[in-house]
């Protein structure tokens, strides 16, 4: 068979279709048409867009959106959602308000849910001073051990939370007020009260000065810390007999305390949660470890 004698193949599609007239090095490109399926797709989703603008908010104007007919609108959803979480928990807000703080820990349904819902309100609100594991900082005490500047039990946690300390717009808020003893006190006093204070604690120390230092701590210092120095919670004034410190345990922070003075402030969360969070948080906070 002469292989010349093929049968004549097919002409190219490109007699068909056409090209679009571009050339390259011979090789043109074919104006084919778009495939069917990708353009009813296409068609489908214009007409789904236009739909979405009808019934949904989209469109937007000078201060807001279009409203579509559908009344949507991701507030008023978000607003569903918390006034359903709302609703759901009313009756345990409502029960946890009405028992004494020191009567939650035998209800267990109240416990778990005052215990929940205070991790939750620790995270957001007290975590940023306390650290997110309560562990505290230079300044903000621990909340986890049981060395308490005001008081470790509930009703004392709870007060400490609900007015804050130092707190402006509380008018029952607590006071930690260390004045400055720079300028009351000589050199010499300031050198041998500081040694005499690092010594309560056994921390290190000058053991010549302890002496005298012992003399200008009662005249000084005992009214609030105590002739033994153990502290007032009344007061707020620190254990200083304990390893625990709140402003640092060296001896340049130390004498930084004494010199200048120190008063912690935190605000009052009356202001800024509700009744049940408050109580949530103080339950909580007291469960962490160090409650009394
Ligand atoms: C802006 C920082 C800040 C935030 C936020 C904060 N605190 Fe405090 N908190 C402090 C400071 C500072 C003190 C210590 C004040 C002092 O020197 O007496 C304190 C003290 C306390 C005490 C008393 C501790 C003791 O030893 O008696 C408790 C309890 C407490 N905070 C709980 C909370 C809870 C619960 C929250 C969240 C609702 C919170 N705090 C949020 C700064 C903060
Ligand atoms: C008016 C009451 C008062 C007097 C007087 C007073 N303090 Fe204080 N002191 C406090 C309070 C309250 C704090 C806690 C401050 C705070 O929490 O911000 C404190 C904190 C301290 C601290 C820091 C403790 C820590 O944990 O970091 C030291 C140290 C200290 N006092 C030593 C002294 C010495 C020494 C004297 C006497 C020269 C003295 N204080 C007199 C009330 C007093």
């Amino acid at each position: 068979m002469n292989p010349r004698k093929k049968p004549n193949k097919p002409a190219p599609k490109a007699n068909k279709v056409g090209t679009t007239g571009h050339n390259w090095d011979g090789i043109k490109e074919l104006n084919n048409p778009l495939p069917r399926w990708w353009l009813w797709t296409f068609y489908a989703t214009i007409i789904w867009g236009i739909g979405y603008m009808v019934v949904y908010p989209s469109v937007p104007l000078l201060t807001s959106a279009t409203q579509g007919t559908a009344g949507y609108s991701s507030r008023l959803a978000l607003e569903e959602d918390l006034a359903h979480f709302a609703a759901r928990n009313a009756p345990l807000d409502e029960a946890l308000i009405a028992i004494p703080l020191t009567e939650i820990q035998a209800n267990p349904d109240l416990a778990h849910y005052a215990s929940a819902g205070g991790a939750a309100v620790f995270k957001t609100a007290c975590a940023q001073c306390h650290g997110e594991g309560a562990e505290g900082a230079k300044g903000y005490p621990n909340l986890l051990d049981d060395d308490w500047l005001w008081g470790g039990d509930i009703e004392a946690i709870y007060q400490s939370i609900r007015h804050g300390i130092g707190a402006e717009d509380d008018i029952n808020t607590r006071f930690a007020e260390m004045s400055a003893f720079g300028e009351f006190l000589s050199d010499d006093e300031m050198t041998s009260v500081l040694h005499y204070t690092l010594s309560l604690s056994g921390a290190g120390h000058n053991p010549s000065f302890v002496g005298s230092g012992a003399s200008v701590f009662a005249d000084n210092c005992a009214a609030c810390h105590g002739a033994d120095g153990k502290g007032d919670r009344a007061l707020g004034a620190p254990d200083l007999t304990d390893s625990i410190w709140l402003y640092g345990k060296s001896q340049s922070d130390v004498r930084a305390s004494i010199t200048e003075g120190r008063q912690g402030k935190m605000p009052a969360w009356q202001h800024i949660l509700s009744e049940a969070q408050l109580r949530q948080v103080a339950y909580f906070v007291h469960q962490l470890g160090g409650g009394e």
